[in-house]
């Protein structure tokens, strides 16, 4: 199965050689097809991305991508928003759960966060209006706000997850959040067996902070759902251990929730588990879910030990170390 790799920026590459090496111990039948892009690619060769990785991402479906660097101010617009408006990958899906051996406040977070991907103030539409005014537009639409409604629906019902909440700020955006809320109310009559309930955005944030098991599925905007997904990452130990899935009809592009962390970068100091586990999420939809429970339990295991651990989490070791200790355990595992 050929999958498209774009090991991205900053840490990217280290992460991704991480995927590579336990890919090869498990013995799956990916073939890695790797593309260039990000800030890195874009000094050397003045494009973002290289000419072959649309067709590439089109031909096979399947992409796993390394964090790629979107600098501040610039005409240089998000490779990941490109990637995800080309693609029409609308739900971006983000488990976070706590992990045996990683400190965090709390031990029992076991949340999934569905965030719309391909429209809200993302959207791109801004200028300026005069030389001191800039103008940003959010754009909410119906048939985007119930398509992703019905993808939360639909995953509850498949997960056997109890409760889904729709995040908004209808109080204040009547129109584009009473838009999106309104569409949430209209698909959850379809899925009367699972409770559905709406917490407006601000709200959320204090009561994930102080009580995160009262949440079970959120689905969100686009906005209030990049930022919420980092702060649920904050819950269970940090950015290291955020997967995700952006999932469009016939394309999906895993990738972990953080960003190319240049100050670690090139340091062997990353911690791969984001990645990993975005591996994880990719072989179970692609027919190897056992190969991806050998992976989640070695995974897991290493952490569990902590001898091996990265410093984010107070580790004293780097992301090759833990990288080979992880293809260790496996390697015993199926052997
Ligand atoms: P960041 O996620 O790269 O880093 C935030 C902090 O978390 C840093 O201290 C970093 O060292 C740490 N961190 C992140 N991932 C880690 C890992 N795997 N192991 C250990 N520590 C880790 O966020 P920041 O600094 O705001 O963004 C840096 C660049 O990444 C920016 O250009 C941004 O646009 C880009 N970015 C790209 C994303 C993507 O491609 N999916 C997502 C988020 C940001």
């Amino acid at each position: 199965m050929k999958v498209v790799l774009i090991p991205g920026d900053g840490i990217g590459k280290e992460i991704s050689e991480s995927v590579k090496k336990v890919s090869e111990v498990l013995k799956t039948n990916i073939e890695w097809e790797t593309h260039s892009a990000g800030a890195e690619y874009y000094e050397k060769s003045g494009k973002l991305f290289d000419d072959d990785l649309m067709d590439a991402i089109q031909n096979t479906g399947i992409a796993l991508k390394g964090p790629t660097a979107t600098p501040i101010g610039t005409g240089f617009r998000s490779i990941n928003v490109q990637l995800r408006q080309r693609f029409s990958t609308y739900a971006n899906l983000r488990p976070v759960h706590s992990i045996i051996g990683v400190k965090s406040r709390y031990e029992d977070v076991d949340l999934v966060i569905v965030r719309e991907n391909t429209e809200d103030l993302y959207k791109g539409i801004e200028y300026m209006y005069d030389a001191n005014t800039a103008h940003g537009i959010k754009l909410i639409t119906r048939s985007a706000s119930e398509r992703i409604a019905r993808f939360a629906f639909e995953y509850a019902r498949k997960h056997h997850r109890k409760k889904v909440t729709a995040v908004h700020k209808a109080n204040i955006m009547k129109l584009c959040d009473g838009l999106f809320l309104e569409s949430f109310k209209n698909v959850a009559k379809d899925y009367p067996e699972i409770e559905s309930d709406s917490v407006i955005v601000d709200a959320l944030c204090m009561k994930l902070v102080t009580d995160p098991a009262q949440f079970d599925l959120l689905v969100s905007e686009n906005l209030y759902g990049d930022i919420i997904s980092d702060l649920c990452a904050g819950l269970v130990g940090g950015l290291g251990f955020a997967p995700s899935a952006n999932i469009g009809e016939d394309v999906v592009i895993y990738e972990a929730v953080h960003g190319s962390a240049p100050d670690i970068a090139g340091k062997d100091m990353a911690n791969p588990t984001a990645l990993l586990l975005s591996f994880c999420m990719l072989l179970k939809n692609h027919d190897m879910k056992d190969k991806a429970e050998v992976l989640e339990k070695a995974i897991y295991a290493v952490i569990e030990e902590g001898k091996y651990t990265t410093q984010d989490i107070g580790g004293n070791e780097g992301c090759k170390a833990f990288t080979e200790e992880v293809c260790r355990v496996i390697e015993n595992e199926i052997n």
